[in-house]
């Protein structure tokens, strides 16, 4: 059934000028891109995206990285998206992520891993609402 998950190219992925070839891979795996743009987040803004992670010993250094610069939501929709993205994507830590996954690919380190992916259909709803309303949700006609 078809799903949404919420995609960020990180501000990593967008320094080094990869976000053409990170959405092509994207597309290139079946999501259809309904909603996208590009943001920079406070240190407010990232800090209360990832407050689920507030406390853990990488959070400070993940609000920095992820307000360092620009980065681009992008909110997407496949059969399966939430899992099958996480997949495409792999391990958080690209020493670990399984060989033809992005992160495996392009990743630096596991703070620096050049894309997230929604872990959970609930946390994709909240997460996509963070970034866009319904009307800047379009269907590929
Ligand atoms: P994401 O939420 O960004 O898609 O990544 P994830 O599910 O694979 O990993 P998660 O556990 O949710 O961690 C969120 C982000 O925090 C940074 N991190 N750094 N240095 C570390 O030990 C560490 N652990 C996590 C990464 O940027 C990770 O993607
Ligand atoms: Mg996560």
């Amino acid at each position: 059934m078809k799903e949404r998950t919420l995609a960020i190219l990180k501000p990593d992925c967008v320094r080094k000028n990869l976000t053409g070839q990170i959405i092509a891979r994207i597309e290139a795996a079946g999501f259809k891109i309904l909603g996208i743009k590009k943001v920079r987040m406070t240190k407010e803004t990232a800090g209360a995206f990832y407050a689920v992670h507030k406390g853990k010993p990488f959070y400070d250094g993940l609000v920095e990285f992820m307000s360092s610069g620009p980065c681009i939501p992008m909110a997407l929709e496949k059969d399966n998206a939430v899992v099958d993205f996480r997949n495409l994507i792999g391990a958080t830590d690209p020493k670990d992520a399984a060989p033809g996954t992005i992160r495996k690919d392009y990743a630096d380190n596991k703070g620096e891993n050049i894309v997230h992916g929604s872990d959970s259909p609930e946390n994709a709803k909240i997460e996509i609402s963070f970034f866009f309303s319904e009307k800047e949700l379009l269907e590929n006609l």
